[in-house]
């Protein structure tokens, strides 16, 4: 077995995983390198033939990346565009546990399902599932979710918490704030919530998360965050047309789904961890209710038995909603149990 600059491959990997990690490999060395890398470094230091190298090099350039080649000078990475494919992922990964192992898929049914599949099959915490296009993506509410392929980042978390089942959904409240970071940070966008966990840009959504639980009475087994977010698309479902927008339409440029996805990966981790030091929302609730776009809004609460409404004031430790209703007394609204629609529209 050789170890190269920390990962590892041996005769027992298969070919494609093997291929996988030489562009993984190659890609991260000439992004860190300031000029050209020469085929015999590369080949030394992935222990390969130089035709190897080159193939490697070869299939990058297929999947869009520009790279220069001068005889005896070597190679060098001149454009990146926006592939969001394994090898640019795992080349670049900061985190430390989130997104080890990932699977990505050019398609798949719905990468919640397969992130639910792995964890039957005992799948660890912090496994990440990523699809360039779901051909069943699903939303809440048994609502189906439109994943056409190369124009967003569907993704799913898959966890192993020791918290009590009641606690769950406070973490899709996680995944909305570190969410709502990356695409800021990429973007320079300014991203609103709206609680719980949808994502808006100027009063229009371009993220939903769907959580999903496999629990007894006081024992989680495993929970499943799925994360979609409206990066590069142009047109929309009819049924959403007037409430989405994507965030290629907000910045006027295409936005790199890789930097997304990396960016979403860093923020989910630290915001994780932070949420089980604190075994609540409190370490996160300032900048959390900074951007609920409901606060002081007028809000219409769907439940089972009937609608009312009310204004919202924030947001608490424990992921529920505060409201006010007219007679000056707050109720607590817990995720899940209502929908919470803003008076004149979506937010
Ligand atoms: C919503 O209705 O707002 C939630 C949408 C969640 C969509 C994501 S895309 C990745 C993951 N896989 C799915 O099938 N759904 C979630």
């Amino acid at each position: 077995m050789e170890i190269i600059e920390g990962i590892w491959y041996n005769e027992t990997i298969d070919s494609r995983k093997k291929v996988l990690i030489m562009k993984e490999t190659i890609l991260k060395i000439l992004r860190e390198t300031d000029g050209y890398v020469s085929g015999q470094k590369l080949c030394e230091l992935l222990g390969v033939s130089r035709t190897a190298v080159w193939k490697a090099i070869n299939q990058l350039r297929e999947e869009g990346y520009e790279i220069d080649s001068v005889n005896n000078k070597g190679y060098q990475l001149n454009h990146v565009p926006d592939v969001m494919s394994e090898a640019e992922i795992l080349s670049q990964l900061e985190t430390n546990w989130l997104g080890h192992p990932l699977y990505y898929f050019d398609s798949i049914d719905s990468t919640n399902n397969y992130a639910k599949k792995l964890a039957e099959e005992g799948a660890g915490h912090g496994t990440v599932v990523i699809g360039d296009q779901q051909t069943a993506g699903k939303g809440r509410l048994g609502r189906s979710w439109t994943s056409p392929r190369g124009c967003a980042v569907y993704i799913s978390y898959l966890l192993r918490p020791d918290i009590l089942p009641v606690h769950a959904s406070q973490l899709t409240i996680v995944a909305a704030l570190a969410t709502a970071k990356a695409v800021e940070e990429v973007t320079g966008l300014d991203c609103g919530i709206k609680w719980p966990n949808d994502i808006v840009v100027d009063g229009r959504k371009v993220c939903g998360i769907l959580t999903e639980m496999t629990a007894d009475m006081d024992q989680v087994h495993y929970v499943v965050i799925g994360i979609g977010v409206n990066v590069n698309m142009t047109e929309f479902d009819e049924a959403i047309r007037d409430t989405a927008t994507s965030l290629r339409l907000k910045t006027g440029e295409m936005v790199s789904r890789a930097s997304i996805i990396l960016s979403m990966l860093r923020y989910f981790e630290k915001y994780y961890e932070n949420f089980l030091e604190h075994e609540d929302l409190s370490g996160i609730l300032e900048e959390y209710n900074s951007r609920l776009v409901n606060r002081n809004r007028q809000v219409r609460i769907l439940e089972r038995r009937g609608e009312w409404t009310a204004i919202a004031r924030s947001m608490n430790a424990q992921g529920e909603l505060v409201v006010e209703t007219e007679d000056g007394k707050q109720h607590n609204i817990l995720s899940g149990e209502v929908s919470v629609r803003g008076i004149y529209g979506y937010v």
